[in-house]
């Protein structure tokens, strides 16, 4: 209880469209390779002018158009995202700015890479449970520009990654459900990038995949125990979209129907914190997930960290 109602979502995807075929171009590698290994055929990169503030503010306007609520109704602003165009101010003051929210609101970005949206989602319910905030409305979102992370040299790595934005409206809801569960291994090595020593964007591959495959599944039955539900209870799973052969052994692993796992990797890429909140918003505007639907969102990523929340829509 004490959960979050969503109110509302959108989503923002870059201009620039590159195929799997675009990349085998200039790499030696495939179509064949890149989608028999991950799902994935295409992904947005941004253009020039593009940036990861401009996928957000957008993302985030069409949030608050679809949950009706003005940018004066906002009490606060979580981004999560890892690839922030400058240091500071942080992305959730720039979509502050280029929004016009209000100067009560409090605004923060939030890092726990593709466990960032879940993240966020619990930051942003403890903040507003805290009853300190000026407004009843939060606007989280997940955005990323991870393009700018990537060595379009490196085959094992640049050609999983996309750009994008999400955004959600939540509000508090007393009597809304809410189990969350988070985890962290710290570790600098599985799962890298964007330091002095190491500018671009790396990982062990193999590691990564164990690791999602070890620590989801275990986190997806924990937030059922705190919730005293079992899996027959949710309607959909939203995992983090990196990979469909990662997802598939997931649902195996909890003798689940890989169906009842949504997927959009196909057409986007990993875009991180971003790949949650995008799916929500797909799934709601096609009318897949419908209101007082139940769902566990599950993230997992560098730091190495991961985390699912149950929550109703
Ligand atoms: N195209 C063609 N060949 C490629 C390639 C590409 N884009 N990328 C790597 N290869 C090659 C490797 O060089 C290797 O060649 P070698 O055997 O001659 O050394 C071969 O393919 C197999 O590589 P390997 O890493 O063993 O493949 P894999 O089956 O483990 O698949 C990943 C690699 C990256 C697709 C897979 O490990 C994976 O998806 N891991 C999770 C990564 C992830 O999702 N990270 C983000 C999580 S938030």
């Amino acid at each position: 209880m004490n959960g979050l109602q969503l109110l509302g979502t959108g989503r923002s995807l870059p201009s620039r469209r590159v195929t799997n075929d675009d990349f085998a171009r200039t790499l030696d590698t495939s179509d064949e390779w890149i989608a028999g290994r991950t799902g994935i055929r295409q992904r947005y990169f941004c253009a020039q002018g593009e940036t990861a503030a401009s996928l957000a503010a957008s993302a985030a306007r069409q949030a608050l158009a679809d949950a009706g609520v003005a940018p004066a109704g906002i009490g606060l602003c979580v981004a999560a995202t890892f690839t922030a165009d400058r240091r500071t101010p942080s992305l959730a003051c720039e979509v502050h700015e280029a929004l016009g929210l209000p100067e009560t609101a409090l605004c923060l970005d939030v890092n726990a890479a593709c466990t960032g949206f879940v993240t966020a989602l619990e930051t942003a319910r403890c903040l507003l449970l805290g009853g300190q905030m000026a407004a009843p409305y939060a606007l989280v979102l997940g955005a990323e520009r991870i393009s700018g992370l990537l060595d379009f040299s490196d085959r094992s790595t640049c050609v999983l990654f996309g750009d994008g934005a999400g955004a959600a409206v939540v509000r508090l809801d007393p009597d809304a459900p809410w189990a969350a569960v988070f985890g962290t291994r710290g570790d600098g090595q599985v799962l890298h990038g964007g330091g002095p020593a190491d500018p671009y964007l790396a990982m062990d591959g193999r590691a990564v995949f164990r690791f999602a495959v070890e620590t989801v599944p275990a986190c997806i039955r924990a937030v059922l125990d705190k919730a005293g539900l079992t899996l027959d209870a949710v309607d959909w799973l939203v995992c983090h979209q990196a990979n469909s052969r990662i997802l598939h052994s997931i649902a195996k692993k909890l003798e689940q129907d890989p169906a009842r796992f949504y997927e959009n990797m196909q057409r986007y890429g990993n875009t991180s914190a971003a790949s949650i909140p995008i799916a929500l918003d797909e799934m709601r505007r096609d009318g897949r997930l419908r209101p007082g639907e139940t769902v566990i969102c599950a993230g997992f990523g560098a730091g190495l960290t991961w985390g699912g929340a149950l929550l109703r829509v």
